[in-house]
């Protein structure tokens, strides 16, 4: 599937489906095992993009069990070096609005027991790679440029604060995040950005804000979630489109 030029893969999480696709989907095995989903093609204004279902194509693979190590390296194959991370977040300031989107610039990570890196004993050279910026800025920018000129409400910056689930937080955990100066809070940006670095693909996270996090909001979280992800990913999907018309491809 690679040619010359830049090749991005899109890695979606819960509740994506429907981005079309032009190829029949590709079973692909790693050394780290399979990747969640079969890769597909999709086709963006005549440009070929892989798409990977996250979460598997029924969507029953939770944050702490996918096989971040399998997903990456599948696309990595088959030729992608550079990685759109489609992923949903709760927010935890209260001027932002579920249905909207952000772009973070910088990530914590609180998550455990993820097979989270390449490295190993067996290795030829350990490397300890530099995450300085987690999230590629030249990708993040002209992620910026197209929700800007499709029009989409988009939040430039802030804190990615990935935590284990599959629960969501207590609302003490929410205030210790904040302290900590998370802005928004998911559960799948790591290991896929460390991985990703690895392995020398950029990397950066379109986030659709789909509720308020726990705690700050009267509405139940639920009915955040329910009311907000159509709408969220519809804009995302606007994005995504005028993304790939303003790209260049080399
Ligand atoms: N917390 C963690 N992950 C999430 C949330 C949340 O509130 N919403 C969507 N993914």
């Amino acid at each position: 599937m690679s040619g010359h030029g830049k090749l991005y893969a899109i890695i979606a999480g819960s509740g994506f489906s429907g981005l079309g696709e032009n190829s029949a989907p590709q079973q692909v095995d790693t050394d780290y095992g399979k990747p969640s989903s079969p890769v597909r093609q999709l086709d963006f204004s005549g440009r070929p993009v892989l798409y990977l279902a996250r979460h598997g194509d029924r969507l029953n693979i939770p944050p702490h069990q996918i096989n971040y190590r399998a997903n990456l390296k599948a696309l990595h194959r088959l030729g992608a070096d550079r990685v759109i991370s489609l992923n949903t977040v709760g927010t935890v300031h209260r001027e932002h609005s579920p249905g909207q989107l952000a772009i973070p610039e910088q990530l914590l990570d609180y998550t455990w027991g993820r097979d989270h890196s390449y490295q190993s004993a067996e290795a030829a050279q350990l490397e300890h790679i530099d995450f300085t910026e987690p999230f590629d800025r030249e990708m993040r920018s002209a992620l910026l440029c197209a929700a800007t000129a499709a029009g989409v409400d988009c939040h430039d910056g802030g804190i990615y604060a990935a935590t284990q689930g599959p629960r969501l937080e207590t609302s003490a955990e929410v205030d210790r995040l904040e302290r900590d100066g998370a802005s928004y809070i998911g559960m799948t940006a790591m290991p896929e950005a460390a991985l990703a670095a690895e392995l020398g693909m950029r990397y950066a996270c379109l986030s659709l804000i789909v509720n308020f996090a726990a705690g700050r909001s009267e509405t139940a979280i639920h009915e955040d979630i329910e009311g907000s992800t159509l709408n969220a990913k519809m804009q995302a999907f606007r994005v995504l489109r005028v993304f790939f018309q303003m790209d260049s491809g080399d």
